[in-house]
Order: C-alpha cells, then structure tokens, then sequence
C-alpha cells in the first residue's frame, strides 16, 4: 500500500482490542490522518510511515503472561509522543522500565477518574480536583511506575488511571477514551493529537481528494484503467477520483446481470454518462445469469455461479477493449486492516461474498484502490465532495448477488420481475413516510411458498413476500426495525394489489446475530 509519507500521520498499534477502530475514527475526526497496524508488523510501519505520534491500543492479553505482545521499542526511542491505552497503557509502563501485575480489583464498565493534577491531555477540559466518568475495562495494574513518570488521575480500582511524563510526551490511560461513555474522551484525543503532539488538524476531504488524484496519476502514468462500475457508493467513488485524475484513461463496465433492482441499471449508466461524461460500457448479461441460475437453490452455489460468470463477463468485455494495465476497484479501510489474531486460526466463512478476485491474476492487472484509507463515511464525504447528488450516497447498501439471494430457493426470470416490483414499492412507501435515512437497509424477500387467498371473491394461490428492515452501524450486527403497524398494513396491502404474483406478506423479525441481513 502506498503510504501517505508527507501527510503528518499517527500510527495506531493495534494490540487486538474490539474498538481499535474508534480510535481511528476519533483521531480523523480530529482532522488527523491515522492508521492501524496489528502489533507484529509495527516496526516495518513505524520506518515506513514515520508517523508524528503513536496510540497504543487495548487487548486482551496480560503484560506478565509469558509471549504477551509488546510495541517496538523504536516507538519508545524515537522522541515523538505516545499514548498507551488501557493495555497500551500496561505495555508502555513495562517497556519504560516500569511493574505491572494482574489486580485483584478488576474494572469494567462505567468508573470515575479523579484528577490530581494538571495535564496536557486535559487542557481545556479537566481540572484538578474534579471527577469525570470514564469507561473502563481491564483487569492489570501498575504498581511501580517508569522514572519520570507520574500521576494525573486515579480511580477507585486504577490507582495510574492516568499517568505520563509531561517531557517524552507519552502517556497512559487505564480507561477508553475511544468509546461514547468516556464523554470526554474524543476531546481527551483530540488534545493529544493537537496540544501534545501538535499536529495540525487539516487532513480534510478537499485535501485528501488531491492526494488521492496525484497518487492515481503517479501509479498510473500513461496506463490504461478498467473499474467494475456495480452503481454501488464505493465502486462510484473509486470511479470519479480515477476519472479526475487520469480522464479516459479509465473505462467503467457496468455488468447488469439482470439481479438488480427496478431501473437501477439504467439509472446509473444515465447519471454517470450524462453527468459526468465517463466512459462507461454497460454490458446486458441478465439472460447469461439467469438462465444459469434458473432452479438453483443453494444460496452458496448461486454465489458462486455469479462471482465465475461476472468474471467471466468482465473479462470478455475488458478483451475488446484490448486489456488494461490497472483494475480499480473500491475496497475500503476496514477490508484493509489486518486482523490481530493471536490463535492464528482462520475465521469461519459464512457467506462466500462477491467481488472480482482472481482478475488481477488472470489478466495479468495491478490493483488501483484509492479508498483504501478511508471508512464508509469517509467515501460518503469524499463522493459529496465529488459531486454526486446526495439521494445516491445516501443509499442503502446492495450485495454484489443482487436479487439472486433474495429468492431462497430456485431463482426463475418470473420469481425475479415479482421481487423486482415488490421492492420498488416497498422503498417507495419508506421514502414517501420519510423513513428512509433512518434505516441501514431495507428489501424484499420472495418466499419459495404459494399460500391460499381470497381477493375479488376468487380463490388465490400466490406466493409469499416478507419485507426486512434493519438498523445497523456497519452491517456486522444488527436490529430489525420497529415499524409502526400502520405503515407494515398499508404497505403490505399496495403489494398485495398492486403486484401480481403475490398475495401474503410478512415481517421479518430477527436481529443479527442470531440471522444475517440477507436471507441467504
Ligand atoms: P449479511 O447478510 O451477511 O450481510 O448479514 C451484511 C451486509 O453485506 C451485504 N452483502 C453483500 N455485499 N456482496 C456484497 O457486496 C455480497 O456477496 C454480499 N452478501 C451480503 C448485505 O446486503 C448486508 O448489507
């Protein structure tokens, strides 16, 4: 990955704690660029990214178990401020020189910090003698600190809830600061990044947007660029900041494999050609995906079918343009980061999800990934920030298998047009109540069952349609959502007239875990 070298960055040594992520998200919000690296693989970073300060995050482990990861001593020795948190903070007390041992008094959840002393990290924010509520979560203390270290804050169970030295600049919190029930903590961040370490904080979109274009330019050159348009927010993205920076170089194909939603196909190809001038080949391949889905009702196998057949169709298609050096695609940061794993074991696979690996080999392309540094609400920023109009970074996420999987048991071109219909009002009726925004993902399912009905005094036969509605913060969990009955009643009942085909509807109540979003 190309690393951001004249951007002032701080390095995040990940240590295999749940919520690395949010302090993150909590330093780019202090308008500082930063990035994650999993603690086996810092000191590589920490030479290549020669980053202005360092955070080091929580984990699990324990400082006096034998193996327990470290953070490179370079990061000690090099002169630039660092904050140990909660872990980190351990981590940092022994590799200064300092005594750390497993407590009797173990922390978690909500504690309170009192503050002893004043501090750079809580200019500003806390002073002496005041009690501040933080969210704590550890099981270790300290109980000799490194010389020239000191006391700032102590909790009833964490006598160094907060401890530093004001010279090396580095300093350790027993709590989190990264999560929302530390109230002060994005602020208690902030001061570190911009008092401690004074960075300034203007790694804003405008700035990253011409990074990101002289970046583009620098490993593209002269080179030809192909991007798998899928009308989705990420692959648009990609595809925008490509085209700013190396025009019709790039070409967008767009595989409509007859899996996607009423219209989308059309929609896309007339905003990207008639705003933006792209070049941009739509490829109509529904009747090759189809007919090789029709009676397949293994969700894994459907899945399969479409990943090898756009793969198929992509490459066909990228032939009779007479190949290309680059192949761009929209993977984001979360993709990037790697894992901490201290087992080493692989994670089970749930769902086999659809992209285009494999390309890159075959057709002998490099990979251009300008999002790769960026989180999904960061790609929403940077799309506004490109000019696309705000119903379409707004929209709800679509799986790469479309519609396939949202007919459990065998797809037919029939079951797809009475999907099709019934999720175009469904979105419809969630727009009209102005509920759209506030749901992560909403669609229908069309159910492999015909139930007994009774409309216009004739018996019906028809197929059932259950709708599904989750909020969610990144799709890795989520709640359904809490409809009003009336809303679930008129909806059900346009479907129910308005498409033929289908005479029940229902409601699908299930959170994740224990379900996922999709049905297959
Ligand atoms: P699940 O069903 O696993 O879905 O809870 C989580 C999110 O991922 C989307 N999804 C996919 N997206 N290719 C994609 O690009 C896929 O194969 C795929 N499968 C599921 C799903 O719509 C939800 O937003």
């Amino acid at each position: 990955m190309p690393a951001m070298k004249n951007t002032d960055t701080v390095l995040i040594i990940d240590f295999g704690s749940q919520v690395t992520q949010l302090i993150a998200r909590r330093v780019r919000e202090a308008g500082v660029h930063s990035e994650i690296v999993p603690f086996q693989s810092a000191e590589a970073a920490f030479k290549r990214i020669e980053p202005k300060a360092v955070i080091l995050s929580g984990g699990p482990a324990s400082t006096h178990e034998a193996g327990s990861p470290r953070a490179p001593q370079i990061v000690f020795e090099a002169g630039i401020p660092v904050l140990g948190i909660c872990y980190g903070q351990m981590a940092m007390c022994v590799q200064m020189g300092g005594v750390a041992e497993a407590s009797d008094h173990r922390e978690f959840g909500r504690a309170f910090v009192q503050v002893e002393k004043d501090c750079p990290l809580f200019d500003g924010l806390w002073a002496t003698g005041q009690r501040h509520q933080v969210w704590m979560s550890h099981g270790d203390r300290v109980i000799s600190l490194p010389d020239g270290f000191q006391i700032f804050g102590r909790s009833e169970g964490a006598p160094f809830a907060v401890f530093g030295n004001v010279e090396k600049k580095m300093y350790g919190l027993m709590f989190h600061p990264e999560v929302v029930h530390t109230p002060d903590g994005a602020k208690l961040l902030r001061n570190f990044v911009h008092g401690v370490a004074g960075i300034e904080g203007d790694w804003t979109m405008s700035a990253y947007r011409d990074k990101a274009v002289a970046d583009i330019r620098a490993q593209v050159g002269k080179g030809k660029v192909i991007c798998a348009l899928s009308g989705g927010v990420d692959s648009s993205v990609a595809a925008l900041l490509i085209h700013e920076a190396v025009g019709d170089q790039l070409t967008c194909i767009l595989v409509d494999h007859g899996l996607m939603r009423k219209d989308e196909a059309k929609n896309v190809v007339a905003m990207f050609r008639e705003h933006y001038n792209l070049p941009l080949i739509m490829v109509d391949a529904a009747d090759r995906f189809v007919s090789a889905l029709e009676g397949e009702s293994d969700p894994e196998k459907k899945r399969k079918t479409i990943g090898r057949l756009f793969i198929e169709v992509f490459e066909e298609e990228a032939k009779k343009l007479g190949g290309a050096d680059f192949l761009a695609q929209g993977t984001l940061y979360p993709d990037v980061i790697e894992s901490v794993s201290f087992s080493g074991g692989p994670s089970v696979t749930i769902k086999s999800h659809h992209n285009v690996g494999g390309l890159p080999e075959r057709m002998n392309m490099q990979l251009v990934e300008p999002l790769r540094e960026l989180f999904k609400d960061e790609v929403r920023a940077l799309g506004k920030e490109l000019g696309l109009p705000e119903h379409f970074i707004g929209r709800h996420p679509f799986p790469g298998p479309g519609l396939a999987i949202r007919c459990p048991g065998g797809v037919t071109r029939e079951k797809l047009d009475i999907l099709r219909e019934a999720d175009a009002i469904y979105l419809d009726e969630i727009r009209k109540a102005g509920l759209y925004d506030a749901i992560w993902q909403a669609f229908a399912v069309l159910l492999p069952v015909q139930t007994v009905g009774v409309m216009g005094d004739g018996r019906t036969y028809e197929f059932v349609c259950a709708l599904r509605a989750v909020t969610s913060v990144d799709g890795m969990t989520a709640d359904f959502y809490h409809y009003d009955m009336g809303f679930l009643g008129a909806t059900a009942t346009r479907i129910i007239n308005e498409v033929r085909g289908i005479n029940r509807v229902v409601y699908d109540v299930t959170s994740k875990p224990p379900g996922t979003i999709e049905w297959e």
